[in-house]
């Protein structure tokens, strides 16, 4: 937040009048001048009303897009015509072994969107390759129709956030039966083209020790893929993954089995209290949903060899929010936040840092967590993360980003 507040200002100057700084400035009466006349609401200008009305309409249009992508995605419907040409509703039904009927009235709504193209000639539908492209399962990371599932996650604690906009407090993770499905799937389409050859190689000479033998942790590890992907390509170092999700650490434990990985195992535990001494400790996209992170940043000091490393992934943002203006996943941050990252952690009473706590927080934070070495690293392409490479020591060592 800004210090500069000009009404504090103007109360200095003009003593005479005593004024409760916990009231808003736009509620205080200043004796000095003459009360203002009240006014009836400003009358709205009809251009830009109907601008807005037009753009608060796609806004509702594209709202509904979204979830009917999300139930495209999630009915395989998008990756069945991928691989399709252009064919009848009864054709693609078939194929992904669905209802007619609903997948007709799906293919409806993707038509009027814009991204089915249709031919009334025929009576086809047809998924453009560059569509395919940005929703099939094919397209990896890239895949934003995976990303929509989060809209019916938001939907379904509704009543229940609406509930703590009125009373505080915030909605637990015990409200969220499908979020370790949700997230895992999102982040593992990362993990996959990412982790090892772009992510780890941010850390100046990561990839070489792990390949000669490191302890490493990962906090938050929900489902625990990017501990099994590490722990497969560097069969030298031991790995721990830690979250306070039972069933995300079942699941993390049974890949692990099903790959064969003796070199990884899984805890249930919280980040705030972390036992055991590492070389590198990872925190992928955890620290702002916490209910202790200033906690969790001392533990994760605490924890770390003298010549540690801790990579923290974390959400692309300003702590500033006129900096956010205009940032390309802006709105999906903030709803994110309201409807997930920031309720869940003051369900806990904890911080509520909320998902765009940004930037300038987090160093902060690294900085008085002890971290004296921080430098920002960003993955091209990607416009979510921002990555935090932190050492203990501030002595300065090679750099391969921003030093902060
Ligand atoms: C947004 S998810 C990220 C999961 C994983 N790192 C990934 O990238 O997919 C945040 C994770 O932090 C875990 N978590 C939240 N509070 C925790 C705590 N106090 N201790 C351990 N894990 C916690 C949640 O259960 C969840 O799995």
């Amino acid at each position: 937040m800004s210090e500069r507040t000009p009404a504090r200002q103007d109360s200095a100057r003009s003593a005479p009048v005593r004024r409760d700084s916990a009231q808003p400035a736009s509620e205080r009466q200043d004796s000095t001048r003459p009360a203002p006349e009240r006014q009836g609401p400003a009358q709205p200008d009809p251009a830009p009303q109907e601008d807005f009305t037009g753009r608060m309409l796609q806004v509702l249009n594209d709202a509904c897009l979204g979830h009917l992508c999300s139930v495209g995605h999630r009915a395989g419907l998008f990756d069945v015509m991928a691989g399709l040409p252009a064919a009848s509703s009864a054709r693609i039904a078939g194929e992904a072994g669905l209802d007619e009927r609903y997948v007709r009235e799906w293919l409806g709504g993707m038509t009027v969107g814009g991204v089915v193209a249709y031919t009334p000639e025929d009576g086809c539908y047809r998924l453009p390759p560059e569509h395919a492209a940005v929703l099939s399962r094919a397209a990896g990371p890239d895949n934003v129709a995976a990303f929509m599932q989060y809209l019916a996650m938001m939907g379904d604690v509704e009543d229940e956030v609406l509930a703590a906009f009125r009373d505080g407090g915030g909605v637990p993770y015990s409200a969220f039966p499908h979020f370790q499905d949700v997230q895992a799937e999102e982040t593992a389409r990362v993990y996959d083209a990412a982790l090892t050859g772009t992510i780890v190689p941010l850390v100046p000479g990561l990839t070489g020790r792990l390949r000669s033998g490191i302890d490493a942790l990962d906090i938050g590890t929900g489902r625990g893929h990017a501990v099994n992907l590490l722990a497969r390509a560097f069969p030298g170092s031991r790995f721990v993954g830690a979250d306070i999700s039972g069933a995300g650490i079942a699941a993390a434990r049974a890949e692990a089995a099903r790959w064969g990985l003796a070199n990884a195992r899984f805890e249930v535990a919280d980040t705030a209290e972390l036992t055991g001494s590492y070389d590198l400790i990872t925190a992928f996209d955890v620290i702002h949903d916490l209910a202790r992170p200033a906690r969790t940043l001392a533990a994760v000091a605490g924890a770390l060899r003298d010549d540690g490393v801790f990579l923290m992934g974390d959400i692309a943002a300003s702590s500033e929010l006129s900096e956010n203006i205009g940032h390309p996943l802006g709105p999906t941050l903030y709803a994110l936040s309201v409807f997930y990252c920031m309720t869940v952690s003051l369900a806990e009473g904890g911080a509520g840092l909320g998902t765009a706590w940004g930037r300038q927080t987090a160093l902060r934070m690294l900085r008085e967590a002890g971290f004296g070495d921080v430098v920002t690293r960003e993955v091209p392409g990607d416009i979510l993360n921002v990555y935090y490479v932190a050492r203990k020591d501030g002595s300065g060592r090679e750099r391969g980003g921003t030093g902060e």
